[in-house]
């Protein structure tokens, strides 16, 4: 079964074609970053603007590295949401258009759920096993989920304000250092000493929902106090850097064991673009195994927005299995 992905529901035009759920055939991302640089963020207008020039393209691309064509196509999955809203509505209208006119059936799908998907395709060992809980950690959402199967997803916790991504961007943005700020936070911190700055984040009502607003303003009231007293060096930059990332990653970490250990699971998958940090991956392996979980990421290409993982989720939602055979293009266990 060959599924054609449609992924247009933020920066990113992307379309893959998957079979059985697992296998990457294609998988062709188009963004549009670069219009939004300058800007320090998206803009809903430009990113919907860029995906109504770029879908049709992106599909021909992704049909054409898949070697198919739409007649190979036996169902079309769409992300519904959330997102941009007029974002979505390209995606949405475009895979509509396609399977109206070709007969296909067409699935929406949710984006935060594909994000965890990811960890299941291309998969030829080693699946993560149900029950399990996720953490999903993007620029618009930090989620954990109970999964008891596919069929059963609980919100365990989510964030109450800013998302874990969103963080990243806005103290990327105060310390100079552009736009996607969490690879440049990553790469700066590399430099800087993690104990310099006693950052913490806010605590929660629910003790596994997350709060990452005010980190933010506390990096913040750091970087105009030491430009007050003095200019704010590169070291500073790259100290104040790694402190924030070690403080989100000791909260992320924390709670995503705590949710293990509340429904008594041994597998965390985790997934979405902050799941692309190199510490957050490494600390979170760590972590789990001493605690005797196992932890799954996608690889790094696959925590971003794209379509493969829409495309195989919505094979899972339509015919209510996960992978018939060995995938490829995906993940090795970690
Ligand atoms: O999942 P994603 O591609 O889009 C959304 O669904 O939001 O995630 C994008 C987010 C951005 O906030 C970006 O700064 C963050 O993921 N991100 C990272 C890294 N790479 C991307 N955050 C921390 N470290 C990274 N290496
Ligand atoms: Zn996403």
């Amino acid at each position: 079964m060959k599924v054609l992905g449609i992924e247009t529901s933020c920066d990113e035009t992307s379309a893959a074609v998957v079979r059985d759920g697992c296998s990457i055939l294609s998988n062709q991302v188009s963004s549009s970053l670069h219009f939004h640089r300058r800007y320090g963020g998206v803009v809903p207008e430009i990113a919907s603007r860029m995906q109504l020039e770029t879908i049709v393209a992106v599909t021909d691309a992704a049909l054409a590295q898949a070697r198919c064509s739409l007649t190979d196509i036996q169902l079309i999955s769409v992300t519904e949401g959330p997102g941009l809203l007029g974002s979505l509505l390209v995606g949405i209208a475009f895979a509509k258009a396609v399977g109206s006119s070709r007969g296909i059936p067409v699935i929406g799908v949710n984006h935060i759920h594909s994000h965890l998907y990811a960890n299941f395709l291309g998969v030829s060992t080693a699946l993560p096993q149900f029950p399990l809980v996720a953490l999903i950690v993007s620029g618009g959402h930090t989620s954990l989920f109970y999964l008891r199967d596919f069929g059963h997803i609980q919100v365990l916790g989510q964030t109450q304000d800013d998302a874990a991504g969103e963080a990243f961007d806005k103290v990327a943005k105060l310390l100079g250092l552009g736009y996607p700020g969490g690879p440049a936070i990553e790469r700066v911190s590399r430099k800087g000493n993690s104990r310099a700055v006693g950052f913490r984040c806010s605590g929660t009502v629910q003790p596994l929902d997350f709060s990452f607003s005010g980190i933010k303003t506390a990096v913040l009231y750091h970087v105009q106090a030491q430009r007050r007293r003095h200019t704010f060096l590169p070291r500073m930059v790259a100290d104040t850097a790694a402190s924030f990332q070690d403080t989100v990653i000791t909260v992320l970490v924390g709670k995503a064991l705590a949710a293990c250990a509340l429904k008594k699971v041994k597998t965390l998958v985790v997934g979405g673009g902050v799941a692309a940090n190199a510490a957050l991956r490494q600390r979170t392996i760590k972590a789990a195994a001493a605690a005797g979980i196992r932890a799954y990421f996608p690889p790094k290409a696959l925590c971003m927005d794209n379509a493969a993982m829409v495309a195989g989720f919505g094979y899972q939602r339509f015919y209510g299995s996960t992978c018939t055979g060995p995938g490829k293009g995906g993940r090795d266990a970690n």
